[in-house]
Formats: C-alpha cells, structure tokens, sequence
C-alpha cells in the first residue's frame, strides 16, 4: 500500500447560485461526518466562493477554486487573483480544466503560469491533463500527456512541485456517461508517474497524487479506486448532490 492519502474533488463549475451552494455544502458536511482516511474538497462557481468558506470553515472539507488567474493584480477585467481566493478560504486551485483548454483557449504556457501562481501563493495546484477521443483514436495518447505535463510544469523543480496534484481527464469521458476502463485509466496514471519520476525523480513520483475524472459515480468509484496509481477523483456531475457525492467520498 502507498503512502498517499486519497482525495475527492468535486467541481461545480458554472451551476449552483450561492444559495443552492450553500445548501449543498451544509448537507454535504453533514454526510460526511466522521470520514476518515479521505481528503475532500469542493470547488464551487467564483460567485459562492467566500459563502462556502465561511460554511466550510473549521471542517474537513476544503474549498477550492476552478480557476485562476496568473497576474497578482491590476487591470485585468473579469479574472481572479491567488491572494483573492486565498481570502475566500480557498486551498486547491484546478488548473487546465479540458473546458479552459477547448473552450476557452487555454494554451499550455497560460497554464505554466497559473500554475506559477497557484504555487507561489501556497495554494494548491490541481493540474488537468487528458487527450480527446480523436487524439486517443490516433493513439497519441501518451504524446498528448506528456506534452500537456512537460509543459505545464516547464521550469519547475521537484522541490516547488511537493504540493502538486495531477488529474488525469480523458476529455471524451466527461460528462459523456462513458468512462475509461479501470485498465486504460491506470495504464495513462502510470504513465504519467513514471513521466514525472523521469522529470523530478522518484520521491515526488511515489508521493504525488494522480486523480481520475470523467463520469465517475457511486457505481464506478470502488473499482476506479482499486487501481495501484490512482489515488482519487475530480467529480463533475456526481458532485452536484450532496447525497450522491457523499456515496463516492465513502467509496469505501
Ligand atoms: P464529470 O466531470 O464527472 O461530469 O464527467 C469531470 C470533470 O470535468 O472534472
């Protein structure tokens, strides 16, 4: 058994008005009571970030945010800065969602940066990686990951990166219903730990947390869990209900 202690995310993204959040935080807290052995965190739309803080303040569940902006301040109309979310309570930030990257241009460098900033702030970085179906029918799947993590992480050393999570989404199971086989999900897992030990060597290898996303839910979260280099989730639609999110926070 590793060392690495399990995390479930769950990423709102643009649902919930500040009172639906907030109803599904206090339920959400109330489910999970007493949890054990998991790390949980939420990150809900910018709008409820500093009502979710206060909700989730003194819990064990973590606020995050979905996303960030490089720059620390100044005239940068509609974005979001690290010391800004650092202020709502926030902990994790998710950098390079496959939303960002395709349908708001993310480019790989902008994610460089962000994930800069997430760091220099202590924050903590969530980086999404994952091919498209196209890119995996071509079977450029492992091109495509280590190309989005050689330059994700361009100019850092293991020593920045302790904190680093890495979400591994293939974009053709999010939100999609379809999900990889446990077998495809650990073979790009291990692929990407074995990038990152060649990279940054083996303690960072062994210690970093790798998350699977796309369509996980209560019914497919054990067997996704079994898996050697997978150490837990982002949960997009299976996070939306407390309920049902509680059911994947206690896959065990
Ligand atoms: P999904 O989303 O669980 O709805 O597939 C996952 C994600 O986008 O992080």
């Amino acid at each position: 058994m590793n060392q690495r202690t399990p995390l479930i995310a769950g990423n709102w993204k643009m649902y919930k008005d500040c009172s639906q959040a907030a109803e599904t935080a206090k339920t959400l807290l109330e489910l999970t009571t007493g949890v054990k052995d998991v790390d949980i965190m939420i990150a809900p739309s910018f709008a409820s970030l500093y009502l979710i803080g206060n909700i989730l303040k003194n819990s064990d569940i973590k606020l995050g945010a979905q996303n960030i902006c490089h720059r620390k301040e100044g005239a940068f109309t509609g974005e979001i800065s690290a010391s800004m979310l650092l202020s709502c309570g926030c902990s994790y930030v998710i950098v390079g969602h496959s939303e960002r990257r395709e349908i708001f241009k993310e480019t790989d460098d902008n994610i460089n940066k962000k994930i800069n900033a997430v760091i220099n702030a202590g924050l903590i970085p969530i980086l999404c990686v994952g091919e498209t179906e196209s890119q995996r029918d071509a079977g450029d799947t492992f091109k495509i990951l280590d190309k989005q993590i050689e330059s994700g992480l361009k100019d850092f050393f293991a020593d920045n990166l302790k904190n680093l999570i890495i979400a591994y989404e293939p974009v053709w199971a999010i939100g999609t219903g379809k999900t990889a086989t446990d077998e495809q999900a650990q073979e790009s897992h291990k692929f990407i730990r074995e990038k990152i030990e060649k990279r940054f060597g083996k303690s960072l290898a062994e210690s970093i947390r790798i998350l699977y996303g796309g369509s996980v839910k209560p019914a497919n979260i054990k067997q996704i869990m079994n898996m050697p280099d997978i150490d837990g989730a982002l949960v997009g639609g299976a996070s939306l209900d407390a309920k049902t999110f509680s059911e994947v926070i206690k896959y065990k």
